[in-house]
């Protein structure tokens, strides 16, 4: 499968665009275990050609990680314009542009997945950010903005003939946030559209091995993006990569091996933060790890795990429950 000039394995799997995750040790880890591409968290065009510092630091890319997608979002084509031009300095191998957020802060100004109700602005903003950028330019987007106006069979011819170098679908539309089920019929059904020649990432619920692979099979999708079901979860790249070339599932491995890769994930934001900020950056993965599911009476070491303000505080809790697990 080919993106531009970029040429990936069968079967692959990227790490989806997600805010307050996929920072960039975030997105080293999800390499490390196999995630074909990496998408950083939206940067607001705005923010950005204002030059606020905390935006300007999403602009920062690591040669191991690539290729790595650059994601903006905004409602201006003029600042969306200026800000590819400010990405593309940053050197990422592609350059995304958000149509699919849904939280009001964005969606309900016109940005995100607000441009689903005014398709002409998306189709202006798309084509000026391609003409004004050297980089390959992709799209992520939703089936529409409700379930009455799931226009996305309509919209991404136009939003090829833009010139983009490939098309993401989230099978949801806006209406319904994150709740409900993906429907993945629409993102087949583009994918089947004999006039569509650019790849199709199809996303949506993929949380398992078995799912990423019929999503290949079932919805012929040239590529599969994984969210949420990396989060707390890194190492999901590797099982659903192994899966998809030979079958099998991989073997499970001792508690032990999961839990070192959280703390390295921790190390690393630690590194690249500051303990305080590093340790609540990673809060959000350890709150939600499958590794900790089912654990017995566990709710007030989880609660001890999310409290912990040092590293040191917090790798004991972890290790506490290494002993426990090893005795039930
Ligand atoms: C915490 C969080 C942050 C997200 N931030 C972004 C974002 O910055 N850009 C984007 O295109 N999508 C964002 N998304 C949407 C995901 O990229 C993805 O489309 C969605 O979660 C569905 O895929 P999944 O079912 O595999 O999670 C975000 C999702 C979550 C849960």
């Amino acid at each position: 499968m080919q993106i531009d000039t970029l040429t990936f394995d069968n079967y692959p799997v990227f790490l989806a665009p997600m805010e307050d995750v996929t920072d960039i040790s975030f997105r080293l880890l999800c390499k490390a275990f196999g995630a074909d591409m990496v998408y950083t968290e939206f940067i607001s065009s705005d923010a950005l050609i204002r030059h606020i510092h905390k935006t300007k630091a999403k602009l920062e890319v690591a040669e191991e990680e690539r290729p790595v997608v650059m994601q903006i979002y905004g409602k201006d084509t003029e600042a969306m314009v200026e800000a590819a031009r400010i990405c593309e300095e940053a050197r990422p191998d592609i350059l995304d542009i958000n149509f699919g957020c849904p939280v009001k802060k964005v969606a309900g100004k016109g940005g995100g997945a607000g441009m689903l109700q005014t398709p002409e602005k998306m189709l202006e903003i798309t084509a000026a950010v391609v003409k004004a950028v050297r980089i390959p330019v992709t799209v992520k987007t939703r089936l529409g903005w409700d379930n009455d106006h799931k226009i996305i069979t309509g919209l991404a011819e136009p939003l090829q003939d833009c010139g983009i170098a490939a098309l993401t679908i989230h099978g949801r539309t806006r209406a319904q946030m994150y709740t409900g089920e993906a429907d993945w019929t629409l993102i087949g059904e583009v994918k089947q559209n004999p006039r569509m020649h650019i790849p199709i990432i199809g996303n949506g619920d993929i949380t398992s091995p078995e799912l990423c692979r019929q999503a290949f099979k079932r919805y012929g999708v040239d590529a599969v993006m994984v969210g949420r079901a990396s989060i707390g979860a890194p190492w999901i790249f590797r099982e659903m990569k192994h899966y998809l070339a030979t079958g099998e599932k991989l073997a499970q491995e001792p508690f032990g091996y999961y839990l070192s890769i959280l703390k390295r994930q921790v190390l690393q934001s630690v590194e690249r933060l500051d303990e305080r900020r590093g340790i609540l950056h990673s809060r959000r993965h350890i709150a939600v790890s499958p590794l900790f599911k089912g654990i017995p009476d566990f709710k007030s070491t989880k609660i001890a795990m999310l409290k912990a303000n040092t590293v040191q505080e917090l790798f004991d809790i972890m290790d506490s429950i290494s002993t426990i697990f090893k005795t039930i």
